[in-house]
């Protein structure tokens, strides 16, 4: 079979490691396995280029994606879309596989209505899709998070200093959930729920009272912004509070081990799903193994974010 990859939005660390896994099953199993570049813009605007074992070589450890992403917002209209299945045809594809997010499983699913064998796997690094527990770069993401707070740590300590920390998710809590718990922050301030700042306001003087030279709120960028934050608190607790932003810092990077397993497993089921002539599937990863959903019901909503996550760091940071 023609098998062609495309990832599309925003780009998530182990991308790499699974178009890599992609490209070594197929070509394990026979298949020609071509590269879409800029995501789903490459199918109106770009050519396939031929992976071969050799053209994956060495990205397994990289973040980013060697076929380039794209945030092509014309893909929601059907008339564009139809031209993508038509290069597909003329370029004689047998079957697609998409990486990416809420967004571009969302244009994978229009894809596979229109009748393209199309299996998605998911990747962001907002684990926030639905039906799958994870999602590729979330670990790496988490990870680049902590060892950003980590170091403003030891200069929060120094200086007394409350640090208000932005990191991503536009409707999604996830990624500020997990660094919350693993860096024992005070407070995180997500879109999912309201932020009650007397809440907050009590914690941080509970913290302070009890000798704590220093204190974390972590806030998801769809939240609110980090600066607003620290001048509310600032002006509440009459404690300095600095802000930082880390922004894309967040996104790049080597992927963890964590990532690059799962992109391995991801893709392997893929190539599966392929094989036995499925299609209109997303890959997810359900208690520790890969279950296939279809890919409407993974695009029906988005995945909640864990509260109790959340409970559980406010109640360890006191
Ligand atoms: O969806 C992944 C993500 O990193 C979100 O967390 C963030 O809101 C968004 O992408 C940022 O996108 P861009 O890089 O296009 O600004």
């Amino acid at each position: 079979m023609n098998l062609a990859i495309l990832t599309s939005g925003g780009d998530a660390p182990g991308m790499n490691a699974a178009i890599r896994a992609l490209v070594r099953s197929g070509l394990a199993k026979n298949h020609s396995l071509w590269g879409i570049p800029r995501g789903f813009e490459g199918l109106l605007r770009g050519s396939p280029t031929p992976l071969l074992a050799a053209s994956v070589a060495n990205i397994l450890m990289t973040g980013g994606t060697m076929l380039r992403t794209s945030r092509f917002v014309e893909f929601q209209q059907e008339a564009v879309r139809l031209q993508a299945v038509q290069s597909l045809n003329q370029w004689g594809m047998n079957g697609l596989v998409v990486l990416g997010g809420n967004g571009s499983l969302a244009g994978a699913y229009e894809l596979s209505q229109a009748g393209v064998p199309v299996i998605g796997i998911p990747a962001s690094i907002d684990n926030d899709i639905a039906e799958t527990d994870y999602s590729i770069g979330f670990d790496t993401a988490v990870n680049n998070i902590v060892a950003s707070i980590d170091k403003i740590r030891d200069t929060a300590s120094a200086h007394e200093r409350i640090f208000v920390v932005q990191v991503m998710g536009n409707h999604s809590g996830n990624l500020a959930i997990a660094a919350g718990l693993a860096c024992g922050a005070e407070a995180i301030i997500i879109p999912e729920c309201l932020t009650d700042y007397d809440i907050i306001e009590e914690r941080l003087r509970h913290t302070y009272a009890r000798g704590k030279r220093h204190s974390f709120i972590i806030v998801a960028e769809g939240a609110g912004d980090a600066q607003t934050v620290a001048q509310e608190i600032a002006g509440r607790t009459g404690h300095e509070a600095k802000w930082v932003v880390l922004g894309h810092t967040q996104r790049g990077g080597p992927p963890t081990a964590r990532d690059r397993i799962m992109a391995a497993l991801f893709a392997n089921t893929a190539l599966q799903l392929l094989d036995q002539g499925q299609q209109g599937l997303m890959v997810a990863a359900q208690a520790e193994t890969m279950n296939a959903v279809p890919l409407k019901d993974a695009v029906a909503g988005h995945k909640t974010a864990p509260m109790h996550w959340k409970s559980l760091a406010e109640i360890l940071a006191r």
